[in-house]
């Protein structure tokens, strides 16, 4: 808990929104502990917000907020770091499934450093990195005042850019890898979108698990380069689409791996169907 020693206070240093209070309740010379007054409200927060849906470079702007005060349980973060998700895009032009109220603060995760704490918080303190998790909208500010329940503690030793994105992609990797089917060290999934975050999520927790994964590239420039890259995250095979216009996919699998029994598409169309054909035949 956030506390201030006020020692020998003296009428003329007391803050005049407490001079009147102070005038009844305290001797001039007593010593006592409170929680920090500037502790109650939030400092003022730059955000970016939009009261439109549409092109973000024409619907976004830059506003001042007020501070806030706080309520009991509410805790103020200092904003370190917050990501531009694809999905952050597709919410301010509102083509996400989930449209914002209006006006809306832009950015749904990120990561800060607790500032100022609600008279009944506990489990927190000024410094600690925290997380929203579940994600929240409204990460794009400076301060961000939610209640305690919204945050979670998080390693302050962990590179700042990789915890301030870890709730929306790497979770969803996770959950893709989990929910869909039973699979055991040994089995292989196939991927297209190998190079997207999620992607490159998959490849390093099928490979913490043993799991083989199959990976599937666009072709572009330095795609040698990126194959290197995805391997060194523990890509087991890495295919751009036009290595894969052979007759039968299959027999560009390894002899150590098996037909994949999960597939994930990101891309759609041809890329989607190259997925497909290397799926298990039961899976059709
Ligand atoms: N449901 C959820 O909760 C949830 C959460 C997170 C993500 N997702 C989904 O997961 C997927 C990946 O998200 P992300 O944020 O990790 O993506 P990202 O990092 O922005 O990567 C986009 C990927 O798409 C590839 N790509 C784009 N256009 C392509 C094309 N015409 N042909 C072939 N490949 C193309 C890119 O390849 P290059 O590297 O060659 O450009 C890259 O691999 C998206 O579909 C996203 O919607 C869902």
């Amino acid at each position: 808990m956030a506390s201030v020693r006020l020692v020998a206070l003296k009428a003329p240093y007391i803050p005049s929104s407490l001079r009147n209070l102070s005038n009844f309740l305290l001797p001039r010379t007593h010593v006592f502990t409170v929680r920090d007054f500037s502790t109650a409200m939030s400092p003022p927060s730059t955000a970016v917000i939009y009261d439109q849906y549409g092109p973000p470079d024409s619907v976004t702007r830059i506003v001042e907020f007020s501070p806030v005060e706080l309520k009991e349980t509410d805790v103020c973060v200092k904003m370190l770091a917050a990501p531009i998700n694809p999905s952050d895009i597709n919410r301010i032009e509102g083509v996400y499934p989930v449209r914002p109220q209006l006006p809306s603060v832009g950015g749904y995760e990120g990561v800060g450093e607790g500032h100022s704490l609600g008279s009944s918080v506990k489990d927190f303190s000024p410094g600690d990195w925290v997380i929203p998790s579940p994600p929240t909208s409204g990460t794009w500010q400076t301060y961000v005042v939610k209640d305690q329940s919204v945050w979670h503690k998080i390693d302050k030793g962990m590179p700042i850019e990789y915890a301030a994105s870890i709730t929306v992609n790497p979770l969803t990797a996770l959950k893709m890898l989990e929910d869909f089917a039973s699979l055991k060290a040994g089995d292989a999934i196939v991927q297209n979108g190998a190079t997207s975050i999620v992607g490159q999520c998959i490849i390093q927790l099928a490979r913490n698990q043993g799991i083989h994964s199959i990976n599937i590239i666009r072709d572009r420039a330095g795609s040698d380069e990126v194959k290197e890259k995805l391997t060194k995250l523990g890509a087991n095979q890495v295919f751009t689409e036009s290595q894969l216009e052979v007759k039968n996919v299959k027999a560009l699998l390894a002899d150590d791996i098996p037909e994949p029994a999960l597939g994930f598409n990101c891309v759609g169309g041809n890329a989607a169907s190259l997925v497909l054909k290397f799926l298990r035949e039961e899976l059709w």
